[in-house]
C-alpha cells in the first residue's frame, strides 16, 4: 500500500532524547515558558481550534495577510463558514466576551498550534506553535512594562545572545488619524509607482505600507513623514523609559517605522528579532489593542498581549540542560527480571527532583552508554547478573574526570540517590 504523508507545511515533532534535536527544544522551551507565564501569575485559557470565520476578519482585518491569503477557512457540513485559527488574541477576547467577563482584569497565558497557509521556508509553516500572553481591562502604562519585562525574564532564562527588541508606538486614534492622513498625502503622487498590494493598503489601512516589501516603495518611503512628529509626548517617554529600563537585558531599539501585521493594534507595539534567524528573524510580536473586544462585540476592555513563535525560538536556544539531573538506568539482566524494575521504582520515590531513563531495550551496556550521554545523564545505575546476586549496584559518573565507577551496596545506593 501507499504511504500517507503529512501535508506541506505541517511537521510531526518527536523527543528522541537527543538535546540538539530541534523537537526536543521545542519541547523544553513550551516546558519553561509555561513556568515563566505561572510565575508571573498568569491563568492559562484554552480556545477550540476551530472558529466562526468572521471572528478574524472582523479582528485581524480585511488589509491584512492573514485574511486575504493566509486563513483556512472552509464551510462545514451544514454550510458554515469556519477557520483555524491563525492567531490566538482574537479567540481568547471573544472566549472572554463569551463568558461576560469582559468587565473585568485578566492576565492570561495559552499555548497551541496556529494555521496559516504561507509559502513553507524555514521558520515559516502552515502549522506553527504559539505561546502568548494577554492582559486584558488596564490602560497604557503598567502592562507596558510588565509585558517588557516577560520577554527580558524569557530571554534571560534561555540565555538567549543576539537578539533585539524592536518597540514603537502606534499613537491614539487622534494621532493615528493625523499620521494616516499626512502618509496618505505624501504617497499620492506616487502613486503610479506602487504596486497593487501596496494601493490597497493605502486605501484599507495606510500604515500597512510601511511594512510593504517591495523596494520601490520601501526607498519611496524614505523621505515619508515619521509617526514619531505625530504621538504625544507621553507615547515618547513610554517608549525612552522601556528602552532605559531594559537595555542592560537585552537590546531595545525604538523603530518609528514598525507596523505589525494584524489590523487591531492601537498604541505601543514591539517585536524581538534575532540575527541567527535568517529571513524569518522575527521571533515575538505583540502590542497593545485596546479597542478589540469592542469590534467583537464585548465592552470597552483596553488590553495588550505577545507572542512568541515557539519553532522559531526554540531554534535560537543553545543549552536545554535543565536543572533536573537526569540518572540513566541500565540494566544487563534478562528482560524478565523484575528485581531491577522493583529497584528503580524505590529510587523513583525517593527523590522525585531526579529524572529517572530506565531503559527497556535489550543491548550491550556500550549501546546503553552511549544513549545515557546522548540524553544528558550525569550518573548511570547499572545493575547486572552479579549485582543482583550481590543485591548490589554499579555508579557510573559520566561527567566527572576524576572518578570513573563505585560498587554500592542497594542501601547506599538509595542514600546516594536521595542526596542527589
Ligand atoms: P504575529 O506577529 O502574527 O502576532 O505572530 C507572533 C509570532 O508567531 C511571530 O513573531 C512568529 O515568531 C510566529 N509565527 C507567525 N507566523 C508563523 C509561521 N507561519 N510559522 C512559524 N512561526 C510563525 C500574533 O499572532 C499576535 N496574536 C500576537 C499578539 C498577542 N498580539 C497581541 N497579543
Amino acid at each position: 500500500m501507499d504511504k500517507i504523508h503529512s501535508l506541506t507545511g505541517m511537521l510531526d515533532h518527536y523527543d528522541d532524547g537527543d538535546i540538539e534535536n530541534i523537537s526536543v527544544k521545542i519541547f523544553e522551551t513550551e516546558k519553561r515558558i509555561k513556568k515563566v507565564f505561572t510565575n508571573y501569575k498568569y491563568s492559562e485559557i484554552r480556545t477550540p481550534a476551530l472558529e466562526d470565520t468572521n471572528l478574524f476578519v472582523r479582528s485581524a482585518g480585511d488589509a491584512s495577510d492573514i485574511v486575504n491569503k493566509e486563513i483556512y477557512s472552509f464551510n462545514d457540513r451544514n454550510e458554515k463558514n469556519i477557520a483555524l485559527r491563525p492567531e490566538g488574541t482574537a479567540s481568547a477576547i471573544r472566549a472572554i466576551i463569551e463568558k461576560k467577563l469582559d468587565q473585568t482584569n485578566h492576565k492570561l497565558w495559552y499555548l497551541g498550534p496556529m494555521w496559516r497557509y504561507e509559502r513553507p521556508q524555514k521558520g515559516r509553516y502552515r502549522q506553527f506553535y504559539q505561546a502568548g500572553v494577554e492582559i486584558l481591562g488596564y490602560e497604557e502604562g503598567a502592562p507596558e512594562y510588565e509585558i517588557i519585562s516577560m520577554v527580558c525574564s524569557i530571554i534571560e532564562e534561555f540565555k538567549l545572545k543576539n537578539c533585539s527588541i524592536k518597540i514603537n508606538h502606534l499613537g491614539d486614534k487622534e494621532s493615528k488619524k493625523l499620521f494616516c492622513d499626512a502618509l496618505v498625502e505624501y504617497l499620492e503622487p506616487f502613486k503610479d509607482s506602487l504596486d497593487e498590494k501596496d494601493l490597497t493598503r493605502l486605501t484599507k489601512n495606510p500604515l500597512r505600507v510601511l511594512d510593504s516589501k517591495n523596494k520601490e516603495t520601501q526607498s519611496i518611503l524614505k523621505k515619508a513623514p515619521s509617526i514619531r512628529e505625530f504621538i504625544k509626548p507621553s507615547a515618547l517617554s513610554l517608549l525612552e523609559n522601556i528602552q532605559n529600563e531594559y537595555k542592560d537585558i537585552c537590546n531595545i531599539e525604538i523603530d518609528y517605522t514598525l507596523v505589525r501585521g494584524l489590523d487591531y493594534y492601537s498604541g505601543f507595539v514591539f517585536e524581538a528579532i534575532s540575527s541567527e534567524l535568517g529571513a524569518q528573524d522575527s521571533f515575538l510580536g505583540g502590542g497593545r489593542y485596546d479597542h478589540l473586544s469592542l469590534k467583537l462585540g464585548g465592552k470597552n476592555l483596553p488590553s495588550i498581549g505577545m507572542a512568541i513563535g515557539v519553532e522559531r525560538f526554540a531554534s535560537l536556544i543553545k543549552d536545554i540542560t535543565t536543572s533536573n539531573k537526569v540518572v540513566s538506568f541500565i540494566t544487563l539482566t534478562s528482560n524478565l527480571e523484575s528485581k531491577p524494575y522493583k529497584i528503580a521504582h524505590q529510587l523513583r520515590s525517593l527523590n522525585s527532583n531526579i529524572i529517572l531513563d530506565l531503559q527497556l531495550s535489550e543491548g550491550s551496556l556500550k549501546s546503553k552508554l552511549r544513549k545515557a550521554n546522548k540524553n544528558n545523564s550525569e550518573y548511570a545505575i547499572i545493575i547486572g547478573e552479579e549485582e543482583l546476586r550481590d543485591r548490589t549496584a554499579v555508579i557510573k559518573f559520566l561527567n566527572d574526570e576524576l572518578k570513573d565507577q563505585e560498587t554500592v551496596s542497594i542501601k547506599e545506593l538509595f542514600s546516594f540517590y536521595t542526596s542527589l
